[in-house]
C-alpha cells in the first residue's frame, strides 16, 4: 500500500479564502498584535511569517519586537495596553520567552477574548469542556485538514503521541470533543508500538526525527506528522518530520513534511483572529 498524501497547501488555501470572506463582512479589518521578546531565530522567522500572512488576507497586524532585556513588568504593561485597545482583536506572545519572564504570568495576562493562541487557562478549560471559541492553532489546523480530506474522526480510535501544551494535549481534547476515542501516549508509554497499532488515526508530535516507524502503524491508518526537525544529510541541512518515510508503505493517508501541518498553523491563527473579532461584534 502507498499512503494517500495529505498536503497542507490546499487546506490552508481553502481556510484562508474563508477567512478573507469573513474579514470583508466585518466593518473594519481585525487587528492582530504579535509580541516577541529577544531574537531567537525561529521566533523571529515565525512572527515574520504570521505578520506577512495577516496582511495577505486583509487583516491589520503589528509586530512588537521587544529586546531580550525587557522585564516581565514591562511586558505585562504592554499586554495591559493591548487588552484595553478596542482596535486590537487578537494578541499573540511568541514562545519561548527568555528565562527571566514567567510564561505562566504572561499567558494569564492576555485577555481570554483576545487569546488567539488559545493558551490562557480559561480557554484551556473551555477546550477540555468541549466548548472553546479559540482553540490552539496547530491542532485546530489538523482538524481542518482531516475535514478537508474527509477523514472520519467520530467513533475512531485516535492516538496522540506527545503531550506538549501547544500540540499533544490540546489535540487530544479537540479529538475528544469530536467524539474520537482518544489515547495520549508519550515517552514513558510502555510498549508504545502496541498502543499506536490500535489507532485509526495517529498524530505524532514528539520532535524526534523519524520516530514513528512502520511497525507502529495499523495498515490503512491515517498518520499526521507534526514534527519539524532539522537534520544533516551528507553535510546539508534538511527538514524531516517525526514519521519515518517508510510509514507511507503501511498508512492509508500521511501528511508530508515540509508542506503538511506547518502551513495550517499560520492559516488557523488568521481564522482565530477573525473569530475573536466576530465574538466582539455579536
Ligand atoms: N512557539 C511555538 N509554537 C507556538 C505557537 O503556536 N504559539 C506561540 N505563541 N508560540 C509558539
Amino acid at each position: 500500500m502507498t499512503a494517500r498524501p495529505l498536503p497542507g497547501a490546499p487546506v490552508a488555501d481553502a481556510l484562508l479564502a474563508r477567512v478573507a470572506g469573513r474579514v470583508s463582512a466585518l466593518p473594519q479589518a481585525p487587528r492582530l498584535a504579535l509580541v516577541r521578546v529577544g531574537e531567537d531565530p525561529a521566533s523571529v522567522s515565525y512572527v515574520r511569517s504570521k505578520d506577512k500572512k495577516a496582511h495577505q488576507v486583509g487583516l491589520q497586524s503589528e509586530v512588537f519586537a521587544l529586546p531580550e532585556s525587557t522585564s516581565q513588568t514591562e511586558l505585562l504593561a504592554l499586554l495591559d495596553r493591548l487588552n484595553a485597545d478596542v482596535a486590537v482583536s487578537g494578541i499573540l506572545v511568541q514562545l519561548p520567552l527568555p528565562p527571566h519572564i514567567s510564561e505562566e504570568a504572561v499567558l494569564l495576562a492576555v485577555d481570554p477574548a483576545k487569546d488567539v493562541d488559545g493558551f490562557h487557562p480559561y480557554n484551556v478549560a473551555q477546550m477540555w469542556a468541549g466548548r472553546a471559541a479559540l482553540n490552539p492553532c496547530t491542532p485546530a489546523g489538523i482538524l481542518e485538514l482531516l475535514d478537508f480530506y474527509a477523514v472520519p474522526v467520530a467513533g475512531q480510535r485516535a492516538v496522540v503521541v506527545g503531550r506538549s501544551e501547544i500540540v499533544g494535549r490540546p489535540m487530544a481534547a479537540m479529538l475528544l470533543a469530536r467524539d474520537a476515542t482518544v489515547t495520549i501516549a508519550h515517552s514513558r508509554t510502555a510498549d508504545l508500538a502496541a498502543v499506536t497499532r490500535e489507532a485509526d488515526l495517529v498524530v505524532v508530535a514528539v520532535g524526534r526525527p523519524h520516530f514513528l516507524t512502520p511497525d507502529m502503524v495499523k495498515p490503512g491508518a491515517t498518520v499526521i506528522d507534526v514534527g519539524i526537525n532539522r537534520i544533516e544529510v551528507e553535510g546539508k541541512g534538511k527538514i524531516v518530520g517525526d514519521v519515518h518515510p517508510d510509514v507511507a508503505q503501511v498508512a492509508g493517508g500521511l501528511t508530508p513534511v515540509p508542506g503538511g501541518v506547518g502551513l495550517l498553523t499560520v492559516a488557523q491563527l488568521m481564522a482565530n483572529t477573525v473569530t475573536a473579532a466576530e465574538l466582539v461584534q455579536d
